[in-house]
């Protein structure tokens, strides 16, 4: 099997989104009655919906949600993003997005929702969800999650009716509420997205760019930060490390130390 070239792949996954933009954007909303999600989150709920199920399922887009809950079926065969309460949550807001719900209430799901969107179908024979997920991830989920930025609020996690049912209003009161008790720093389920109380003065930093983890090495008052990117370099970066540190410290004991320690 042949691999693409990295910046080929980007090339066609611009011109996929293009391509799909063109067809229809079911994420955008209808009216203005998401906008408090919008404010809050910055993107629709739809958009953070289809984020979550695209880490299952590349090819997913958010389809016409239906009035008539469940409101989406959770149907990918790599299903472990969409088996949990926070899909169904996130596909209920989506359907209260692309709806122009103005000031009114809304829609709610009634008893069993839930359970018919994890099955996969509206009359219980399908078996989409092997081990459905209340109030969590899985976890690799949630570390994609995180590694995305993907931006889902903590009361999401939360959220969710053991009869399968779901209501607008309590959500979304719920939510606002929580945001101004936390100043907006509601996601903190990743540290990602967390606003950090001694950065926030300086507002939450978007980091765009290399996705190479760095980590930060102290020793004796040198710090230096190292691209894990490339590990057949490592031994040159160890020894560049210990001339820098001995350089901007006296301590050559501590270089030692921490360099090759
Ligand atoms: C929180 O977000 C809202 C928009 O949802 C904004 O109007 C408000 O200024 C924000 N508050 C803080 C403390 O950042
Ligand atoms: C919703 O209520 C606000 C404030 O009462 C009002 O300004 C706005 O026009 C209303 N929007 C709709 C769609 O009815
Ligand atoms: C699928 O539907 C059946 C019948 O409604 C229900 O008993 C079952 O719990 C559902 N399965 C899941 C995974 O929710
Ligand atoms: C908040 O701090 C954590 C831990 O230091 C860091 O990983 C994260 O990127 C920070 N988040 C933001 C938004 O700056």
């Amino acid at each position: 099997m042949s691999r693409m070239r990295p910046r080929r792949r980007r090339t066609v996954l611009i011109l996929g989104a293009a391509a799909s933009l063109a067809v229809a954007d079911n994420t955008v909303c209808s009216g203005t009655g998401m906008d408090w999600y919008v404010d809050l989150v910055g993107e629709t709920p739809c958009t953070t919906y289809q984020q979550l199920r695209q880490i299952c399922n590349s090819q997913f887009t958010v389809g016409v949600m239906d009035p008539n809950t469940p409101p989406d079926f959770c149907t990918d065969q790599v299903s472990a993003c969409c088996c949990n309460s926070i899909a169904f949550a996130l596909s209920m807001l989506c359907l209260n997005c692309q709806q122009n719900i103005g000031n009114g209430t809304g829609y709610d799901a009634g008893t069993g929702a839930y359970q018919d969107y994890l099955n996969g179908t509206d009359s219980g024979t399908g078996t989409s969800c092997a081990n459905p997920q209340w109030y969590q991830l899985p976890t690799d989920i949630q570390t994609a999650v995180c590694n995305e930025k993907i931006k889902i609020d903590d009361d999401i996690y939360t959220n969710g009716w053991t009869d399968g049912a779901w209501f607008y209003i309590y959500t979304r009161d719920t939510i606002l509420k929580d945001a101004i008790v936390a100043n907006n720093n509601t996601f903190t389920k990743c540290a990602s997205t967390t606003v950090n109380a001694t950065s926030a003065a300086s507002g939450p930093g978007s980091s765009t760019g290399s996705s190479a983890t760095t980590t930060t090495v102290r020793a004796g008052g040198c710090r230096l930060r190292m691209g894990s990117r490339s590990r057949g370099r490592t031994r040159r970066r160890f020894f560049l490390f210990f001339v820098f540190c001995v350089l901007f410290s006296c301590r050559i004991h501590a270089c030692v130390l921490y360099t090759f320690v």
